[in-house]
């Protein structure tokens, strides 16, 4: 499927940003009516980018992706707003240094729209879907790194079943490992189809009443290695957090839980006090530095997701920033 259909086509008509007015909202207070800079750090194909260049006419947005692809589609589509924008292909755990490179210490908004856009889901070549028969890559930037079939086909067993447990949250990881581990010793696993059928072999079949199709979880334990996506975002939001300026804000969309555990930690560890608990005053740059925005994580309305069923899984979660970052 060339890029083309995305932008024309069904699939670039189907697109819809997920939790755009609430977004919005949140990050109006640090971008409305002055020479606001935020960063997108998952611009995917561009829409929620589009609307608050669109809403803010003096803000500067600066989009990372690390998808190529991407990246050029949201080009074409903020054109319009080519003056104020820098589209930047990296992994956001580099977001200190892309920054750095354009003079920027620090911004009035971040916004992160966690995992896989709907350019990468329905683009079926790239293995993503468990749905349709693909090579089993699973990269969201096909220039570089490991692919599925590589984790699959070299990882030693042990490892395998630690990826599938700890990213797929899956509890027959051991039975799948060796499964897999038997399989390759006759031919290397190849494509998606292959890897769903020892799927339909290896988990119960009682379990699929409770557990969903069999194949959802080792998909996302995989994509999620593929992708270093936890490792990425553990190190992103720290950097993203500190950048931020008195009164800047950050939104962030997750749509697994293990992203949005790590998101929630960050975020309550810099909304609570560093003041030791037995002290009656909160001691000298102890205090927060962060507020919370929302009341734990809001999900999607019903009427959201009937609109748009990539909505349901999301868990959305805001900060602003109160108080310089601690030394
Ligand atoms: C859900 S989509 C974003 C959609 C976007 N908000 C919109 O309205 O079009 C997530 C995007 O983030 C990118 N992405 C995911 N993890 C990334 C990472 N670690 N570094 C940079 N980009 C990443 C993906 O390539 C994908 O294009």
């Amino acid at each position: 499927m060339g890029q083309h259909d995305h932008e024309s086509g069904p699939a670039g008509a189907r697109h819809v940003p997920v939790a755009l007015s609430r977004v919005a909202d949140l990050l109006q207070p640090a971008l409305a009516d002055r020479p606001a800079v935020l960063v997108d750090a998952t611009l995917g194909l561009g829409g929620h980018a589009a609307s608050l260049l669109a809403a803010h006419p003096q803000l500067t947005l600066v989009g990372l992706d690390r998808d190529q692809d991407a990246l050029a589609i949201a080009g074409r589509r903020l054109a319009a707003h080519a003056d104020r924008i820098h589209l930047v292909h990296a992994v956001y755990d580099g977001i200190a240094d892309v920054l750095g490179e354009l003079g920027l210490s620090r911004v009035d908004g971040v916004l992160f729209d966690l995992g896989v856009s709907s350019l990468q889901l329905d683009a079926e070549e790239r293995g993503f879907s468990y749905s349709r028969d693909a090579d089993l890559d699973m990269r969201m930037d096909p220039s570089t790194g490991p692919t599925a079939a590589d984790v699959l086909n070299t990882y030693p067993v042990p490892q395998l079943a630690r990826v599938l447990r700890e990213y797929g949250e899956e509890r027959f990881a051991g039975r799948i490992a060796s499964a897999v581990a038997r399989r390759r010793e006759k031919a290397p696993l190849r494509r998606s189809s292959e890897l769903v059928e020892l799927l339909y072999e290896a988990v119960p079949a009682a379990s699929r009443r409770t557990g969903g199709h069999p194949a959802k979880r080792t998909f996302q334990a995989l994509r999620i290695e593929v992708n270093g996506e936890l490792t990425a975002l553990r190190t992103a939001l720290p950097a993203a957090l500190d950048a931020l300026v008195v009164g800047g804000r950050i939104v962030v969309l997750a749509y697994q839980s293990l992203e949005d555990r790590i998101v929630k930690r960050e975020l309550a560890a810099r909304a609570s006090s560093r003041s030791p608990v037995d002290l009656p005053v909160e001691l000298p740059g102890h205090g927060a530095e962060m507020r919370l925005l929302t009341r734990g994580a809001e999900q999607a309305t019903e009427e959201e997701i009937s609109d748009n069923p990539r909505a349901a899984p999301v868990r959305l979660r805001a900060a602003e920033r109160i108080r310089e970052v601690a030394a």
